[in-house]
Parts: structure tokens; C-alpha cells; sequence
């Protein structure tokens, strides 16, 4: 992967994606982000050496949502070290992330902390701690990107208005004591947290750490002890993409988070974190051109873990 073949292989993705569009659909569950045009295609690549390759519309804020279960994730696991697994698995959870039965049958606890589940009572853990962790994770992200970050207050209202969902794993937790604070206080730091909003390369330079052993070259500090970023990377692979994560890795072989707002970051360990952002997604909530160009990169560079 040098720097002029990056560039040259992104110029050959932003073509080879084009059949793609038109395929999924934006998300509509939270009305406000079903006003983005679909038709949106940025990608980023940051390599551990500093070089940034940046294609389309690559510097657009867009809506991070799920991705910032990553921040959320590390930051946690960085306060509270193992403490955080006696409250979610590591299983990949085979249902999607909004799912409610699998969470009653196994008695509150959620999978792993990608699905809403999961990522509702990392929230739960970090108000233990802090008052508000929406502000905390932006902050973490934005000191990671070097770059100041927003919560768009107009998304999160939006979700938190259509919340239903979410309310009712926040209250079965709650009822099951997987969660401690009031259920509607979650639900509500939760999609403040989901309504942060990035551009690719923001992105892609905040979970660099992820792809240099915990390291970040953007603000030159350790971030993650090098083991805990392997384990986040093992997170990521096996969780990171909900109940499409086996075909994502069959067809990318990457570790990576996914989001309704329709980006994607993938790992590359050891050389590079890229992020894609497209809006329409497949009905798994990923992005469908976002997977095809993060697939079509890893052939091109053959950078698959796998
Ligand atoms: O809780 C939700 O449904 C959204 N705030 C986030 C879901 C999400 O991004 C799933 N990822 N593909």
C-alpha cells in the first residue's frame, strides 16, 4: 500500500462502486438521517506513516452512530478494565442490533457491546463515572481526530423522539439489573453519543490507534495498552457488522464498525484505518457501497487479515 497506489486504487473503487447505488436504502427508523442524499461516496485512508488519501465526499460531517460504540467501548474498557464483561459478552449475537428477545431468553445481558443492548449498558457503566457521556465520547473522539466534533442535536432528538425500541431494552435491562440508572437517562446519553457527527478522514485518523498496537500517530500518545487493542480489533471482527458480520468478513476480511448514518470503518493492522461512508443501506443497517468499496479496496491491496 504506498501513497500513490492508494490513491490510484481509491479512484479505481469510486468506479467500480458505481453499479452499487441505489441498491439500499438510508436509514428512515430515525427520520433525520432519511434526508441525506443517497447518493453520497466518501472514503478516507490514514496510514500509521501519516499519509491521508481521500476520495468524494470524504471531509462531509456525516452521521457517526454506531462507530461510536468504538470510542465508547475503549473508553470504558480503559476505566474499568475487565469489570466491563461481568455486564455484555464477546459473542457475536447472530440477531440484529435492535433486537429484543435473544436479550430476554439470556436473562438481561447482552451479547456484546455493539448491538443497542450492549452499547446501552456501556452507557450505563460510563454514568457511573461521568454525568454526561455523550460529551465524554465526543470529546475522546475529537481529541483523537485532533479535530473538534458536534453532536448534531437535531438527529439525536429525531432518534430519541422514535426511541421505542431502544426504551424497551433500556427497561428489560433496568427490570433484569444489567443497568443501574434511570432507563429513559440512558436511552437518552445513548443517542446524544449516536448523533456525533464526522467526516471519513475524522474518522479514520481517530481509530488509527486500532491498526497501530494502541499507539496514535495523530497526537503522538498511547491510547489503548496493545493487548486491549487486540481485543478490540477481535471485537470488531466478530461483532462489528451485527448478523452480516460472516459475509462482511468473507467478503472484506477486515475488522470494522458499522452505522446507520451509512459509514464504515474497517482495520488494517499495522499499515492503515479506512473509513467509507455512503448512506443506503442493506437491511442489516451497513452501507451497501460501503461494503462494495471497502471489499473492492482489500482486493485491490489484498490487505484482508484473513
Ligand atoms: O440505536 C440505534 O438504532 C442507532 N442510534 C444506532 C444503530 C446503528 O448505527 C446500527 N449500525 N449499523
Amino acid at each position: 500500500m504506498d501513497e500513490f497506489s492508494i490513491d490510484q486504487v481509491l479512484a479505481e473503487v469510486a468506479v467500480l462502486v458505481k453499479p452499487h447505488f441505489g441498491k439500499g436504502r438510508p436509514a428512515d427508523y430515525i427520520p433525520q438521517l432519511a434526508t441525506v442524499p443517497g447518493s453520497k461516496f466518501g472514503m478516507a485512508v490514514c496510514t500509521l506513516d501519516g499519509g491521508e488519501h481521500v476520495i468524494g465526499d470524504a471531509d462531509e460531517p456525516f452521521s457517526v452512530q454506531s462507530i461510536t460504540k468504538v470510542f465508547a467501548l475503549g473508553l470504558a474498557l480503559n476505566r474499568f478494565g475487565d469489570e466491563v464483561w461481568t455486564r455484555v459478552g464477546k459473542e457475536p449475537s447472530g440477531t440484529p442490533f435492535n433486537h429484543l428477545s435473544q436479550l430476554e431468553a439470556e436473562g438481561g445481558v447482552p451479547r456484546n457491546p455493539f448491538i443497542n443492548a450492549g452499547a446501552l449498558a456501556i452507557t450505563d457503566h460510563l454514568l457511573e463515572t461521568v454525568r454526561d457521556p455523550a460529551a465524554l465520547v465526543r470529546g475522546f473522539a475529537g481529541f483523537l481526530a485532533d479535530a473538534p466534533v458536534q453532536i448534531d442535536e437535531a438527529v439525536a432528538a429525531s432518534e430519541l423522539a422514535h426511541a421505542h425500541q431502544n426504551r424497551a431494552i433500556a427497561h428489560l435491562m433496568r427490570g433484569r439489573g444489567t443497568i443501574s440508572h434511570d432507563p429513559e437517562a440512558v436511552v437518552a446519553a445513548y443517542c446524544r453519543q449516536c448523533a456525533l457527527t464526522m467526516s471519513c478522514r475524522q474518522l479514520a485518523r481517530a481509530l488509527l490507534p486500532l491498526a497501530a498496537g494502541g499507539f496514535s500517530p495523530v497526537i503522538q500518545e498511547t491510547i489503548f495498552p496493545e493487548r486491549l487493542t487486540r481485543r478490540l480489533n477481535a471485537l470488531l471482527l466478530t461483532c462489528g457488522i451485527y448478523d452480516s458480520v460472516g459475509s462482511f468478513a468473507y467478503r472484506v476480511g477486515l475488522p470494522a464498525k458499522s452505522g446507520v448514518g451509512g459509514g464504515i470503518v474497517a482495520v488494517v493492522p499495522g499499515k492503515a484505518v479506512i473509513c467509507v461512508w455512503s448512506p443506503e443501506l442493506d437491511r442489516f443497517g451497513t452501507s451497501v457501497v460501503g461494503t462494495a468499496a471497502l471489499e473492492a479496496f482489500s482486493q485491490l491491496t489484498n490487505c484482508s487479515v484473513l
